[in-house]
């Protein structure tokens, strides 16, 4: 990110997690209610293990702010744990296969798989959804709205027929699985009880989209500012994410051109483009349209029956360790998502305008609006 920057501290059981987010404009006031729902979004979903029971996740944000709206310095976000023990957590010697214990083990020589764990369990998400909210706060000034949602879970796989915001988030918001097609409910919970009984674990795909984002956000000009660029690594770096398409994705490699590329039609002002296979990049920018990212989550890797590992202590061959662990998390991964690309299109807007304060923001939006509308006008 160049114009924000976030970096987040803190361990699962350690006293808490934060986050520093620098780059907010002053004089935006921060949607209390929306970070609180996100946060308690994240916890959500048909699922999930014991840690959610444990925590009700609340945000501080010790700096930054003043009543409620920002300042122009650094924010520092804080999400306490109640389950606070890192202390006294017991060792994990017997490293979980897809989790970052015998990987970590071997970085930081050590037997003790905890004091890797402790780093890369998916606590730390906690504060990246608190930071993803404020972005969000600063995009719907301009009403961005970024959506994430479940299209697949353990291989059942939704039909999504609604591109209409608000449509797409009620559909999401009632279900167990933040899906918006409830025609798939029933196979999707029958999916993780048989699973949840097998002692195993379920992966799935997620989509995230950004609708009314302005065009010309990104760039084409350098490989690590492109906005493909930027939006895959967020999202790659939410932990067990294993894949990300913009648009269409992969499946755009076995068709022909002519079925892919978007036909761009007059439109009244600017064009129109009569699909969005692209999903709303083209050369690295934005082009206007929907922003369409698609994110694969692998299976969760800690599972109730345990995999085949070793005991690093004493050398056996056993089972791995487990860890009080989820059957699935995908629905709480696609609210992870969805903050990592408000963060992300936060950072490419402020990025595209500069500003200091929120009416700056807001007036070189409008200038840049204006001078793509002044490209197609009386044409
Ligand atoms: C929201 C969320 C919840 C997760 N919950 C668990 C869990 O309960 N148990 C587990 O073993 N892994 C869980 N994971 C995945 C691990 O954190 C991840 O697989 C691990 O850090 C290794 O990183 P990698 O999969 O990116 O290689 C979760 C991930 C996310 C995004």
């Amino acid at each position: 990110m160049s114009r924000l920057t976030f970096a987040s501290a803190g361990e699962s059981h350690g006293e808490s997690v934060c986050a520093i987010l620098t780059g907010m404009p002053a004089g935006l006031d921060i949607d209390f209610d929306a970070v609180a729902d996100a946060l308690a979004r994240r916890q959500g979903g048909y699922g999930r293990g014991g840690r959610m029971k444990i925590e009700r996740d609340a945000v501080r944000i010790e700096g930054g702010i003043r009543r409620g709206r920002t300042l122009g310095s650094p924010l520092l976000l804080r999400v306490p744990n109640k389950d606070h023990r890192i202390d006294t957590a017991p060792a994990v010697t017997k490293p979980r296969p897809g989790h970052a214990d015998l990987a970590g083990m071997m970085k930081f020589h050590t037997r003790n798989a905890r004091e890797v764990l402790e780093r890369s369990s998916a606590r730390e998400t906690v504060v990246r959804v608190a930071a993803g909210a404020v972005a969000a706060s600063l995009l719907g000034q301009f009403d961005i709205t970024v959506a994430g949602f479940v299209v697949a879970l353990g291989g059942v796989r939704a039909t999504i027929t609604s591109d209409d915001p608000a449509e797409l988030i009620r559909l999401r918001d009632g279900s167990p699985f933040f899906c918006p097609d409830e025609e798939v409910t029933e196979a999707m919970k029958r999916m993780v009880d048989e699973t949840r009984k097998a002692g195993d674990t379920l992966g799935g795909l997620y989509e995230v989209r950004a609708f009314n984002v302005p065009p010309g956000l990104g760039t084409n000009a350098t490989w690590d500012g492109k906005l493909d660029t930027r939006l895959a690594g967020a999202l790659m770096s939410i932990p067990a994410m294993k894949g990300v398409e913009i648009g269409l994705g992969i499946e755009a490699s076995g068709l022909r051109g002519s079925e892919v590329h978007d036909p761009i039609l007059k439109g009244d002002g600017r064009p129109r483009r009569s699909r969005n296979h692209a999903g709303g990049i083209e050369g690295g920018m934005t082009n206007g349209e929907t922003v369409i990212t698609r994110v694969a989550m692998k299976p969760i890797s800690t599972l109730m029956r345990g995999l085949p590992s070793i005991d690093v202590e004493t050398g056996e061959e056993t089972t791995a360790a487990v860890e009080r662990s989820d059957i699935t998390a995908v629905p709480a991964a696609s609210v992870v998502g969805e903050a990592m690309v408000a963060l992300v299109l936060a950072d490419a807007l402020l990025e595209k305008t500069g500003g200091d304060s929120l009416d700056e923001v807001r007036r070189n939006l409008e200038g840049h609006l204006e001078a793509v509308n002044r490209l197609f006008e009386n044409r």
